[in-house]
């Protein structure tokens, strides 16, 4: 018997391919920067046919290497974790590749610029040498004294908690150079190196809070805060910047943390 066949109008129609990628024409405009060539910067526009659930760090990567190979950004996880490519995007500071083209109406032309407070090296490369220096200035590592112990160092998980939002940060300078103190004054300590004393302040095990909150007392230290908030507004991993800074200046107050 032979098998029974369709007309043509009658098949049904072809499923589409569902893992095609669905592009829209989007215009990066980057700030550019070149010591060597000139010494203002200028605005530069590159045309992008690109997935909008891809990443603004995706875009870059594509002017990079199909566009203009002297385009020069510091990535290197890709994926939240190594806090290298923090940026102005669209006027605000946030990580390349944890922004989806989609989330930032790619309809505009998507302004990308180097953070501010810290000198600009080459296009969306600044220099982190005083942003590290002041991470290192607070001593941001556990300080005992007495004996090696025999076993780890307990805490209880309230004393755990008490420390756990700070220990996210990733340094990737988004809260400080977002920060209009520290664009004012470089020499602030601004909001992470505080972060990442914060975390060692309230750990329970650590016995160099008091040297750290005398740092941190200096004129370029916590007072210099002025709660805007924009901090807060920035970190990519949700830690409460502000919060944290200030139950540092309370326990320069009250001595008890
Ligand atoms: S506190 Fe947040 S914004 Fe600031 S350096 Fe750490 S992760 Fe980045
Ligand atoms: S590349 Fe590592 S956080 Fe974005």
């Amino acid at each position: 018997m032979s098998t029974p066949t369709l007309e043509k109008q009658d098949q049904a129609p072809e499923p589409a391919d569902a893992t095609a990628a669905h592009t829209i024409t989007v215009t990066f405009r980057i700030r550019r920067f070149n010591p060597e060539v000139a010494a203002e910067s200028y605005w530069e526009d590159f045309q992008l046919d690109i997935d909008p659930k891809e990443r603004v760090l995706d875009g870059l990567h594509k002017i990079k290497w199909d566009h203009d190979g002297t385009l020069t950004f510091r990535r290197s996880c890709a994926h939240g974790i190594c806090g290298s490519d923090a940026m102005r995007i669209n006027g605000r500071n946030r990580l390349a590749c944890k922004t989806l083209i989609k989330d930032i109406n790619p309809e505009k032309p998507i302004t990308v610029e180097a953070i501010k407070g810290l000198t600009v090296l080459k296009d969306l490369v600044v220099d982190m040498d005083p942003f590290f220096q002041a991470y290192r200035d607070v001593m941001p590592f556990l300080i005992t004294t007495g004996n090696e112990p025999t076993r780890e160092r307990l805490q209880t998980a309230e004393d755990r908690e008490r420390f756990d939002d700070t220990t996210k940060c990733i340094l990737c300078a988004a809260c400080t150079s977002s920060c209009p103190v520290f664009w004012n004054d470089g020499q602030y300590f601004g909001p992470a190196a505080i972060v990442n004393a914060h975390r060692f302040i309230f750990d329970s095990r650590d016995e160099g809070g008091e040297q750290r909150l005398e740092i941190l007392n200096d004129r370029d230290g916590v007072w210099r805060c002025r709660t805007t908030f924009n901090c807060t507004d920035a970190c990519p991993r949700g830690i409460e910047v502000t919060k944290a800074i200030q139950e540092v200046k309370r326990a320069l107050i009250t001595r008890r943390f």
